[in-house]
């Protein structure tokens, strides 16, 4: 843990050996319960945007990088069948115009690789590979499935959802991963909170925050929020503006980093001066860390979320957001206005990753409850998964204004809400790790670190 972003730490080729024996089983498993005998698993392409000749930032197909964690994989193929060595199908063109693919030093101890300079034939040679016997399903981009590929299943449900059910279980490697890109998210949090409280632009934060993750906007696991005052009450706030704000209030930043394709995934609010709002700041903080001490296997993600929308009801009363009791404010929804997205979702490698709504392997859903349509994670919780704990309190104009008109308007404290439109919004976000009895925060003992503060029980 910990590890300085600009330090390259040694690719853990025995760590390695043993996800991969991880994730063919998982897969085996998951294959047989769908009476499929040979997968080929496309890494994919970017393609250019329409009517050009650039493409955006390619980024693998998570189903591929599960086995191959390496973004220069475009255009590769991975053919596994149970109990043989899963080959590589590597894409290496001949190309003057760019630096050509190099395979990685760790693929060839794991992978039957073969090397290949047409992304076409590489992807027929998959399937031929794939398709010496049995049912095969293909596990990509469904757009990019060869011509020879007529009898292969593209994305059966029943493996899909088995694939993505196991995805949730993370290996030590992948475990490891997500610290590192913990530690690298981390410097550039504390590198952006720095430049804000120096007065910078979001702009000038974003580049802070790029430089002390080492981290280009590509590589990032997803667009940072970087929102200053008002800003902060836009949920996924995509602007930077280049001036600082003539008044210095607020600021949220969420962004992460990425290892190896795996995301962390962290949000900080910050208020300029010691005020109220810094208060609001410190007493969400402090709900978010009771909420996480009490996570243990078996609880459901749905009892967390509205745990800590309960919360939230107990602040509202607390800061005087409303007139009411805080259950009252919980039990007519008012927590919603300010609390409108969910507590959080899977974390790997995808940011937002799948299989959040699936109560068992086969593929059975358990949706969100009505009332809160954007809960990501429904699953009951369980040891390996990793998951993010991001409550909030927003002041949306949006939203209040239809709060305004809603049956409980008389219960919320305008005047007091009002006062903090001019601040946007808190987001408190950590990734958890859920143990054999409990859950390891992630996030936290990483800021401590960095900071050279010993670590927050
Ligand atoms: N960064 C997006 C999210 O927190 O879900
Ligand atoms: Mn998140
Ligand atoms: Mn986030």
């Amino acid at each position: 843990m910990a590890e300085p972003p600009t330090s390259s730490p040694a690719f853990d080729g025995r760590a390695f050996a043993r996800h991969l024996a991880d994730v063919s089983h998982a897969w085996t498993v998951a294959m047989e319960a769908a009476d499929i005998d040979a997968v080929v698993v496309p890494a994919g392409n970017a393609g250019f945007y329409y009517q050009d000749d650039i493409a955006p930032p390619f980024r693998p197909n998570p189903g591929f990088a599960q086995w191959v964690p390496d973004d220069g994989t475009e255009h590769c193929l991975l053919v596994y069948r149970p109990g043989e060595k899963p080959r590589l199908f590597f894409h290496q063109e001949a190309d003057y115009w760019h630096l050509p693919a190099a395979v990685p030093d760790w693929a060839d101890a794991e992978f039957q690789v073969e090397v290949g300079g047409d992304a076409d034939a590489l992807a027929v040679a998959a399937i031929a590979a794939a398709a010496r016997a049995g049912r095969v399903a293909y596990i990509g981009p469904p757009g990019d499935v060869p011509g020879n590929a007529e009898r292969v299943a593209v994305n059966p449900d029943a493996l899909t959802v088995r694939l993505q059910y196991a995805r949730a279980y993370k290996t030590d490697f992948e475990i490891a991963a997500v610290r590192r890109a913990t530690d690298i998210g981390v410097a550039g949090h504390l590198a952006a909170r720095d430049a804000f409280f120096d007065g910078a632009s979001e702009l000038d934060i974003h580049f802070a925050y790029l430089n002390a993750s080492r981290q280009t906007d590509a590589g990032l696991p997803y667009p940072n929020i970087v929102a200053q005052n008002e800003h902060a009450g836009v949920l996924h706030y995509q602007h930077r503006d280049p001036h600082p704000p003539s008044k210095r209030r607020s600021f949220l930043i969420d962004a992460g980093g990425r290892h190896l394709g795996y995301a962390s995934d962290i949000t900080r609010t910050y208020s300029a001066r010691g005020d109220t709002f810094a208060e609001l700041i410190d007493a969400l903080d402090e709900k978010q860390r009771a909420l996480i001490d009490g996570i243990r296997p078996g609880i459901s993600y749905v009892e967390l979320h509205e745990r800590m929308s309960r919360s939230i009801g107990e602040l509202l009363a607390r800061f005087g957001l409303v007139r009411c009791e805080a259950d009252t404010a919980f039990e007519a929804g008012i927590t919603d206005v300010f609390f409108p997205h969910g507590l959080g979702h899977l974390l790997g490698l995808q940011t937002h990753d799948v299989g959040g709504w699936l109560a068992a392997p086969d593929g059975r859903v358990s949706p969100p409850p009505e009332r809160y349509p954007a809960l990501r994670l429904t699953r009951r919780v369980e040891p390996r998964q990793v998951f993010t704990i991001e409550p909030g309190i927003y002041f949306i104009p949006q939203l209040l204004g239809l709060a305004a008109k809603a049956p409980y308007a008389g219960e919320i404290a305008w005047p007091a809400v009002e006062s903090f439109l001019p601040c946007g919004g808190i987001r408190v976000e950590d990734d958890v790790l859920v143990t054999d009895d409990g859950c390891e925060n992630l996030t936290r003992p990483a800021f401590a670190f960095h900071r050279r503060e010993p670590a927050e029980a």
